[in-house]
């Protein structure tokens, strides 16, 4: 999420939603200058940001003295039809934009599906454009703020691949609580005193899940299927893996630690082999409290601090503490009594069955807690284990790899696979290997750095403690990646797997509070104001490897920046193809990469955007460009690529027709006008 539209930060003062509270200091290596020489890929503009960035100037600041006609690299300028690749992006790239409407390619459709409030379930009651929907009418509506989503046919699970009917699934990371009620929040003197104002902002997080068909060529909801669903921060979900039933999950609602109501801030998501769909807990902390001091390490490491983003701790009502959950201070005698372990029931990937529609949530505690920006699945082979990468959005955070210890077997695999294996977190070596490091008490290493670190400060925590259990480790898991010295990166947001050559592309959004004296090889730019998308190749083509080989694919910046291997410039930006902050990424089925921007919508960039890049000659087109205000989050497609849904996330006054001050987040349905395959 960027850190705009959060309106009652008036209340809380909280606006710094990911905030920097990785303070370990983790350099991989201590020779910066070393580094730098042996750097392979680096970031250039006109006379060279690379050498500006070294100098401390930022590469923004070199706009004017850009060149862009060096042309010797392999991005092909709008209407060459492609560069031999594989992929071909055969449209006619669209230009920045300061429209306040969605852009696409002369021979596209754009159209807005599903926005926040559509009803689909339950009473199906009436969207109110002026916010006046109670909060029970909003648990059967579309939720807000529409991000990471993905299509399921609804055949997929005998073995179909329908392109005309389907489980459109979606995330929805948090709200415009201004445009959700009629005039915004009641609040007195901190308090929220409209108890169903907070239920519905509740109601306006979490998941929905919508049967979708196409018929006579226009897609719509399936009215009354049942399929359809919403999920919220209030519904009932399980606690599975290592941390079911640990001491320091019990609370007041589940005294055996098995359970905890809700999800929030569902930023991205992963589509599992098996045909469930994982939502990621991004930015969870915001919503806590704590008084407590010192703070319990599995608190202070992820910012929680003694206010909250929205209040929802005031509410009073309810039943079992539905509102009071949100404040983490000791209040009762005992854990049991109160709510002081409710946000280490947060922080996880959360496994839904979209086609189980009374199935209960699953919180997989296995893949670690921190910030979950989403989660990708390696391809799954059978006989060999389930893997998937995780990214931790915030400012030098890492990159994990969960490994199952049971193999795949598609016709009994289940996200029971999920529960048992070994976390992994990055570390980027400067020489373009890296390594994967066990984060597990069974893992010589990892107790050895451990034992290590008892008695020292790691970051901002003083380590007195040794993890106790792999429960333990997996509550901490951003302090277990400190002690084991992982490399922090600029914020890493999606992932997307190749499906032609098996690479592992990440989104590095930005991070301007890199300095020079904290860049590494795999983050090679202080003030990283634009971001860049890192890659790497698992040694041996095997995704349960333990070492793997990087590279960086393209560095984001302005007209003229060139992202430079071995010298060679291999894409040099120019107005077809300018972006910033790169934070969706997904490969369609014929290994297209879109990217997706969450960045500065001035100029030169304008409103936030999608491209598409061929990943094997690095071409890169922008093929969308979103309304006023909004960033592009979300994108997926039918199996035949004819039908494309992209989410528009907090735009400022769109779609046209919402009412004053009720703009409406929204998938957006691309379709090309003669049928064909979207961006080929
Ligand atoms: Fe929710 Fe990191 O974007
Ligand atoms: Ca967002
Ligand atoms: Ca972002
Ligand atoms: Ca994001």
């Amino acid at each position: 999420m960027d850190q705009k539209h959060y309106s009652i930060e008036h209340i809380t003062g909280d606006h710094e939603h990911e905030p920097v509270v990785n303070h370990s200091g983790n350099r991989p290596f201590q020779s910066v200058l070393s580094a730098r020489m042996e750097r392979r890929t680096v970031m250039k503009g006109g006379v060279g940001a690379a050498l500006a960035s070294l100098m401390g100037v930022s590469a923004l600041g070199l706009v004017g003295c850009s060149s862009d006609d060096d042309d010797d690299d392999s991005a092909e300028q709008p209407g060459d039809g492609g560069s031999g690749g594989s992929v071909t992006l055969g449209f006619e790239a669209v230009m920045p934009s300061t429209a306040n409407e969605v852009v696409v390619p002369a021979g596209y459709t754009a159209t807005v599906f599903l926005p926040w409030g559509t009803p689909i379930t339950g009473s199906y009651p009436e969207f109110q454009p002026d916010g006046t929907n109670t909060g029970a009418q909003q648990e059967e509506q579309v939720g807000m703020h529409h991000d990471g989503m993905t299509f399921y046919p609804i055949d997929v699970k005998t073995g179909g691949n329908s392109s005309e009917e389907g489980l459109l699934v979606m995330n929805h990371e948090y709200i415009d609580i201004d445009a959700l009620h009629q005039n915004g929040p009641t609040v007195d003197a901190g308090v929220r005193t409209v108890t169903d104002e907070v239920r519905k902002e509740i109601a306006a997080h979490g998941v929905s899940v919508c049967h979708i068909r196409k018929t006579d060529g226009v897609w719509d909801l399936v009215f009354g299927s049942e399929y359809n669903r919403r999920i919220t921060g209030a519904t009932e979900m399980d606690i599975r893996g290592p941390l079911r039933g640990h001491d320091k999950l019990v609370t007041a609602f589940s005294n055996d630690a098995t359970a905890t109501r809700g999800t929030l801030n569902n930023c991205s998501m992963g589509p599992t082999p098996w045909n469930t769909y994982l939502a990621a807990e991004e930015n969870w902390h915001g919503y806590f409290k704590n008084d407590d001091t010192p703070l319990p390490r599995e608190h202070a490491r992820h910012g929680i601090g003694t206010g909250t983003r929205y209040a929802w701790e005031t509410a009073t009502g309810g039943t079992n503490g539905e509102y009071e959950r949100f404040n983490a201070t000791s209040i009762e005698a005992s854990a049991d009594l109160d709510y002081r372990h409710e946000p280490n029931t947060y922080g996880y990937m959360v496994e839904i069955d979209p086609f189980a529609p009374e199935s209960r949530p699953k919180k997989r505690t296995a893949l670690g807690r921190f910030g979950h920006e989403g989660v990708i699945f390696a391809p799954a082979t059978e006989g060999e284990p389930v893997v998937c990468y995780s990214g931790d959005d915030s400012r030098f955070e890492y990159i994990y790899k969960f490994v199952s210890a049971q193999p795949y077997h598609a016709d009994t695999a289940s996200g029971d696979l999920l529960d048992e294996g070994t976390l992994y977190v990055a570390r980027f070596n400067e020489d373009g290997t890296g390594d994967w490091l066990a984060l597990s008490l069974d893992d010589a290493d990892f107790v050895s750095a451990m034992n290590a670190a008892v008695g020292t400060q790691v970051g901002d925590i003083q380590f007195d403690t040794p993890f106790a259990d792999q429960g333990e480790v997996l509550l901490n898991t951003r302090l277990a990646a400190d002690i084991m010295g992982a490399t922090p990166m600029d914020r890493p947001e999606w992932g997307a797997v190749d499906p032609n050559t098996g690479e592992v592309y990440f989104t590095l959004t930005n991070n301007t509070q890199r300095t020079e004296d904290q860049v590494n090889a795999a983050n090679p730019n202080a003030n990283n104001e634009t971001g860049h998308i890192i890659r790497w190749s698992e040694d041996g083509g095997d995704y349960a490897a333990t070492s793997f080989q990087w590279d960086i694919f393209v560095f984001a910046g302005v007209a003229g920046t060139e992202t430079v291997v071995d010298g060679e410039a291999v894409v040099t930006l120019d107005e077809s193809n300018i972006f910033n902050s790169p934070d969706g990424l997904w490969f369609d089925g014929s290994g297209r990469l879109w990217i997706q921007t969450d960045g500065s919508d001035a100029a030169p960039y304008q409103n936030n955007m999608m491209l598409a890049a061929n990943p094997e000659t690095r071409e890169i087109k922008r093929f969308f460009v979103g309304p006023v205000g909004c960033e592009v989050t979300g994108v997926t497609s039918t199996p035949d690529q004819t039908s494309m849904f992209v989410g528009i996330q907090h735009p400022e006054s769109w779609p046209a027709g919402s009412a004053a001050g009720h703009p409406r987040s929204s998938a957006v349905l691309v379709t090309k006008d003669d049928g064909g395959v979207i961006g080929a």
